[in-house]
């Protein structure tokens, strides 16, 4: 008997090994990936046991004690919401929660929107900015009539580096056009313009919404609307990516001009909005994807499609974050509130802007021209330094950030702003 039950386990054993070396071979050909680069910075930040480091690379709000801050007015709502004896945790519905999807699509496109007004847009939740813009990409790689230029779509040059992977993703090769101009470290807006007039009739191009990421660098209004122009012409259609409306300046209507703008002329167009920056709600993955049909019989045909995708990706959006944004949007008390934490946000950041550029051009008379400090807006600002002085600050003064001298001005605060420009100053001599 025992011979029996010996014989079995050596059995079943060897099964098991067959099982692992017929798994083992199957995966043989899976390369080891490279970890994402943001997170490599963070991660040798946190190792880095020097006081006065400085992570400028991560793209998310910190206060001026460098710290995550909870909007006053989303404490606020996250009480409401857990007082509320009616919540539930039931499944919204596959296009998410109405009251936020609605009142989402009047923050970016206007309440007075013709495309509002018209009943003309197309909204669904979506896992945040990075769902938004998977939703978008997906939606036209199978309804997008691609023109002669083929299943292309431009991308700006550079751009979030993101967007590249979210259309291989979906089988539409992404390409890219002139934007942003080494020289003047400013917008590139004459070889942008050419390639909008030169690229085939009917391509799809990436616009930033506003303050455009990795460079800070926004086309002007009197620029959008040259661009809407050549866009109108060429049968174009403008795939909006909108992740700061309201962080870049301060103001949700100035900061959604361009969209609303386009919007009023009639630009085949979709957004992607997010709520991470705006609400500091990162992790709760709170987005929209609103497409702007030319009917609402049209649009209710979008939807339609759109519910059929969602519901093989993520079934149903998450709840929370979408309750929480759509308590602010539809009561003028809340909404009145976040956009004072919005200017709190929006203020700082402008803050550092200006004494960054005070210390470069004033105090430590830093060799270049630094205006462009001032000028860029949002998040973001291209230093214009190159990868070897970026390389030294990193490894002489840890100070982390990306090697194109891309830096996050809200990683620095009234107590590590001098030591950077210190070491910028150092870093552009070449005395670090
Ligand atoms: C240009 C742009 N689009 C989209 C996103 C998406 O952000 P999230 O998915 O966190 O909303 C970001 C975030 O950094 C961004 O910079």
């Amino acid at each position: 008997m025992a011979g029996r039950v010996n014989q079995l386990i050596n059995h079943l054993k060897g099964d098991t090994i067959n099982t692992m070396s017929v798994q083992a071979e199957s995966w043989h050909g899976v390369p080891q990936a490279p970890p994402d680069s943001i997170f490599k910075l963070t991660a040798a930040y946190k190792e880095d046991t020097f006081p006065q480091k400085i992570n400028l690379g991560v793209g998310a709000y910190r206060d001026d004690e460098d710290k995550p801050w909870v909007l006053p007015v989303v404490k606020k709502v996250t009480e409401i919401l857990l007082n509320d004896p009616g919540l539930d945790h039931e499944y919204l519905p596959i296009t998410g929660l109405p009251s936020f999807t609605s009142a989402a699509a009047k923050l970016i496109l206007g309440a007075d929107s013709p495309a509002i007004t018209g009943d003309r847009v197309a909204s669904v939740q979506t896992i945040s900015g990075t769902g938004a813009n998977h939703l978008g990409a997906l939606f036209l790689s199978r309804f997008y009539g691609f023109g002669e230029g083929g299943r292309k779509v431009w991308l700006s040059n550079p751009t979030w580096v993101n967007h590249f992977a979210i259309f291989n993703n979906v089988s539409i090769e992404p390409i890219t056009y002139p934007y942003y101009d080494p020289d003047t470290i400013g917008l590139a807006f004459q070889p942008f313009l050419n390639t909008l007039r030169t690229a085939a009739p009917r391509c799809v191009f990436l616009l930033h919404a506003c303050a455009h990421n990795p460079t800070g660098v926004d086309p002007t209004r009197e620029q959008w609307g040259q661009i809407a122009d050549v866009i109108l012409e060429k049968g174009h259609y403008a795939f909006f990516d909108c992740a700061y409306q309201g962080f870049a300046s301060g103001d949700l209507e100035g900061d959604a001009w361009a969209v609303r703008e386009f919007v009023k002329r009639g630009v085949p167009l979709l957004v992607c909005q997010s709520f991470a920056k705006n609400a500091g709600l990162y992790g709760e993955r709170v987005g929209a994807l609103h497409v702007v049909a030319p009917t609402k019989e049209a649009a209710q045909r979008i939807k339609s499609q759109l519910s059929v995708l969602q519901r093989s990706e993520i079934s149903n959006p998450p709840a929370h974050g979408a309750r929480l944004v759509s308590l602010i949007l539809n009561d003028q008390t809340l909404f009145d509130e976040w956009k004072r934490d919005i200017r709190t946000m929006a203020g700082r950041i402008i803050e550092m802007r200006k004494e960054l550029f005070r210390l470069l051009s004033e105090e430590l008379k830093t060799p270049g021209n630094w205006e462009h400090i001032v000028n860029q807006i949002g998040m973001f600002s291209f230093t214009g330094i190159n990868s070897e002085a970026s390389q030294a600050l990193t490894e002489k003064a840890h100070v982390y950030l990306t090697t194109n001298g891309r830096i996050s001005m809200a990683g620095l605060n009234t107590h590590n702003i001098r030591y950077f420009a210190e070491s910028l100053d150092k870093a552009v001599r070449g005395q670090l």
